[in-house]
């Protein structure tokens, strides 16, 4: 039995899974993205937990094999199939990513932006089956886009259109990963929301639980939590970060007018705290034209799969291209 394996690059991990043409994951493990001593050992590393993902199914039913590989990587270069000099991954400079893993298989191998993937993972296995024209967000450590426009990815002149994460919102804002200041993500990112929480502390004297988390225990997920029992620090924080957002997305629909803007990611997980104030500020924001039809949802494709799914969506989505020209 044919199958794919999607490969997910994040800053701190990097996930993988073996999936089939419809959709499901059948075996998938992860490794750290930060531990090994060079992205030689990082790529050794991941061909061996690829390999056990594969042994293990063909332990109780043999003749399954790998007939591609489809990646998503911060700063991933679709044309190229590199990764250059990604803000939040440990390994900088411009990475051969596909190069160097063609050493491992001889099936074709395809690398693209980490929301490039999400967005195909969606149109194939999600919310946007039959969707020609939507945006995905994907709220992590970063802020990546993906952007179908006409039923097509988007990919540009030189195959980095949609990085919308490094969007300047305020020029003498936050520093940045990219090395400069005000990127859209130093604010809207689970970092980003963190990074708000501690100035509103340090600036108000509002009553908060969040007061006695320690630096290392301040997470998105925390805050949300907060949020959810009405911590007004908290929501305060989810307020600011969807007002930005908001704007951010108003222009985005200027730009390619798109049916649904989907939201992915740790963050996103946060539910309506975030998607209401979101849904608020994109309409308050956005050109009389659109108002009251963009929808804003979640991804349908549950958090665990999404990353690995649209990765493999790489390769499925090729196929099918290749399939229906014949
Ligand atoms: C990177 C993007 C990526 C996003 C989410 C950003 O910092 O520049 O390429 O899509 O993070 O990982
Ligand atoms: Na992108
Ligand atoms: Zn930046």
């Amino acid at each position: 039995k044919e199958l794919v394996a999607g490969i997910d690059i994040g800053g701190t991990g990097t996930k993988f899974g073996l999936t089939d043409r419809e959709g499901n994951v059948l075996s998938s493990s992860q490794i750290s993205s930060t531990s090994q001593e060079s992205f030689e050992e990082y790529l050794e590393e991941l061909h061996a937990g690829l390999e056990s993902c594969l042994a293990e199914l063909n332990a109780t039913n043999n003749g399954y094999k790998i007939v591609g590989i489809g990646v998503g990587a911060p700063n991933g270069n679709y044309y190229k199939g590199t990764i250059d000099d990604a803000p939040n991954l440990r390994w900088r400079g411009v990475l051969t990513f596909v190069e160097a893993f063609k050493q491992y298989y001889d099936v074709p191998i395809i690398l693209t932006n980490d929301a490039n993937a999400a967005a195909l993972g969606e149109m194939l296995f999600g919310g946007a089956k039959g969707l020609k024209d939507f945006v995905v967000i994907t709220l992590g450590t970063g802020l990546g886009s993906g952007f179908v426009v006409n039923g097509e990815l988007l990919y540009g002149y030189d195959g980095f259109a949609g990085e919308v994460g490094h969007t300047i919102v305020d020029v003498n804002g936050r520093e940045c990963g990219c090395g400069r200041q005000g990127c859209l993500e130093t604010y809207v990112s689970a970092p980003g929301l963190v990074r708000t929480v501690q100035e509103l502390l340090g600036r108000s004297v509002a009553k908060s639980a969040l007061r006695k988390v320690s630096f290392e225990d301040m997470t998105s997920a925390l805050i949300a939590q907060k949020a959810q029992v009405g911590d007004a620090i908290a929501l305060r924080a989810f307020d600011y970060t969807a007002e930005i957002l908001g704007l951010k997305l108003a222009d985005l629909v200027a730009h390619t007018s798109p049916e649904t803007i989907f939201l992915f990611g740790g963050l996103a997980n946060a539910g309506d705290i975030l998607f209401d104030p979101v849904r608020h500020y994109t309409e308050k924001f956005m050109l009389n034209l659109y108002k009251d039809r963009v929808k804003i949802l979640p991804s349908a494709i549950g958090e665990q799969n999404a990353a690995i799914l649209g990765a493999a969506a790489l390769i499925w989505h090729d196929l099918k291209n290749i399939e229906s020209k014949h």
